[in-house]
C-alpha cells in the first residue's frame, strides 16, 4: 500500500467504521514518527477524507484541523496558534478561555456545539460554520498541547460518536507524538 491508500474510507463504512479505520490509520502513520506538525498534518488529511466518506452531516464538515498551544504567549495569557488543517484559511491566535476552541482549552473538556450561534463569543473565522465540534489533547504533565477543531455547514453537525471517537484520537496523539 502506499501512504496516499491510507486517505481511501469506503462509503460504506458506518461512522464508527470509519472512526476506527482513521484510528488504525493514525497508529500506523505515527509509528516511529512523532514529530508533532508531521503527524497532525496527516491526521488532518485523515479527518478530512473521513468526513467526505460519510453521508450527511459528516459529508458537510468544511474545516478539520489543529490549533497547538502558543509558546510565545505569556504564561498569564496562554494562546493557542493555528495548526495543521484541512480547509479555508483560519484565525492564527486564539486566547484561551475565547470562542469555542479557547473554552476547550481552558477547560480541558470536549466542547460539543450543535448551533455556534447559540455559543456565546463563538469566534466566526468562516460565516458558513454552523456547528462545531472541539477536542482539547491533553498531555500530563504539561496541560493542554493542543485542540482538535471540527466545523460543519449545517446545525447539528455532530453527536456522541464523534465525541467518543474524537477523544480516543486526542488521547492517541497526546502519547504518540513529542510536543513542544
Ligand atoms: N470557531 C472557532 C474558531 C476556529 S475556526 O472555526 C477554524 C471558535 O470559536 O473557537
Amino acid at each position: 500500500m502506499v501512504h496516499a491508500d491510507a486517505t481511501n474510507f469506503s462509503p460504506h463504512l458506518t461512522k464508527p467504521e470509519a472512526y476506527q479505520q482513521l484510528l488504525d490509520e493514525a497508529e500506523g502513520l505515527c509509528y516511529e514518527q512523532r514529530n508533532w506538525v508531521c503527524n497532525l498534518s496527516n491526521t488532518s488529511s485523515l479527518l478530512w477524507h473521513l468526513y467526505h466518506s460519510l453521508p450527511g452531516p459528516s459529508s458537510n464538515v468544511n474545516w478539520a484541523g489543529f490549533y497547538v498551544y502558543d509558546h510565545t504567549s505569556l504564561p498569564s495569557k496562554p494562546r493557542l496558534i493555528l495548526g495543521p488543517f484541512q480547509g479555508k484559511v483560519a484565525c492564527q491566535i486564539i486566547n484561551f478561555g475565547r470562542g469555542v476552541c479557547g473554552t476547550a482549552a481552558a477547560t480541558q473538556t470536549t466542547q460539543l456545539v450543535p448551533d455556534v450561534e447559540q455559543f456565546p463569543g463563538h469566534i466566526a473565522c468562516d460565516s458558513s460554520s454552523k456547528s462545531e465540534i472541539v477536542v482539547p489533547i491533553v498531555v500530563q504533565g504539561k496541560g493542554v498541547v493542543g485542540i482538535i477543531d471540527i466545523d460543519c455547514t449545517v446545525e447539528n453537525g455532530f453527536d456522541e460518536v464523534d465525541k467518543e471517537y474524537l477523544e480516543k484520537l486526542a488521547d492517541f496523539l497526546a502519547k504518540s507524538s513529542d510536543w513542544p
